[in-house]
C-alpha cells in the first residue's frame, strides 16, 4: 500500500532532532497522515520487538525505546515502505548511505534515530496500534 508507519526514537527526541528529521521526511514526498509524542511502556516496547526477544540486545533494546517519548507518525507516499526505509538508511549507521536519516543522526546500532516498518502488513498493525481512524488525516 502507499503508507508506513514510524518512531523518531528517544535519541532524536532528546537531542532536539525533530524538526530536521520531520524536514527531511517531508522534503522526501511522505505526507504526514498521523503523528503524536507518546512514551511506549516496557509492555508496549516488549511486544513492538518482539521478533527480537531472543537476541541478547532484546533488554537494551526495550530500555532505549522506553527512557522518553517518542514520535510515533503514520507516513503516505507511493511504495512507502520501501522508499522510507531507504530514506532511513541501514540498521547501524556506520553502513548506511551518506544523506541517509540514520548516517545524519544516529550514534549508533543500538541508538539510531528512528524505526520504518519493513512490510505493508506491519505498517497496518504498528499504526493502528497507536491510532484510531478519528487521528488519521
Ligand atoms: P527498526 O526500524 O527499529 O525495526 O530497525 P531495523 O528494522 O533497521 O532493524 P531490526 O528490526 O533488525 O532491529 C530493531 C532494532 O534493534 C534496531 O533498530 C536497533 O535499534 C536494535 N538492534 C538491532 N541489532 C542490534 C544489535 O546488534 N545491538 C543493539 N544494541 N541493538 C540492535
Ligand atoms: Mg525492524
Amino acid at each position: 500500500t502507499n503508507r508506513t508507519f514510524t518512531m523518531l526514537k528517544p535519541d532524536s527526541v532528546e537531542k532536539g532532532n525533530i524538526g530536521a528529521i520531520l524536514e527531511k521526511i517531508t522534503a522526501s514526498g511522505f505526507r504526514i497522515v498521523a503523528m503524536k509524542l507518546t512514551h511506549l511502556t516496557t509492555q508496549d516496547a516488549q511486544a513492538f520487538y518482539e521478533v527480537h526477544s531472543e537476541r541478547p540486545f532484546y533488554g537494551e533494546l526495550v530500555e532505549y525505546m522506553t527512557r522518553g517519548p517518542v514520535v510515533a507518525a503514520i507516513l503516505e507516499k507511493d511504495n512507502a515502505v520501501e522508499d522510507f526505509r531507504t530514506l532511513i538508511g541501514a540498521t547501524n549507521p556506520d553502513d548506511a548511505a551518506e544523506g541517509t536519516i540514520r548516517k545524519l543522526y544516529a550514534a549508533s546500532m543500538g541508538e539510531n534515530a528512528v524505526h520504518g516498518s519493513d512490510s505493508d502488513e506491519n505498517a497496518a498493525i504498528e499504526g493502528a496500534f497507536h491510532f484510531s481512524g478519528r487521528e488519521m488525516f
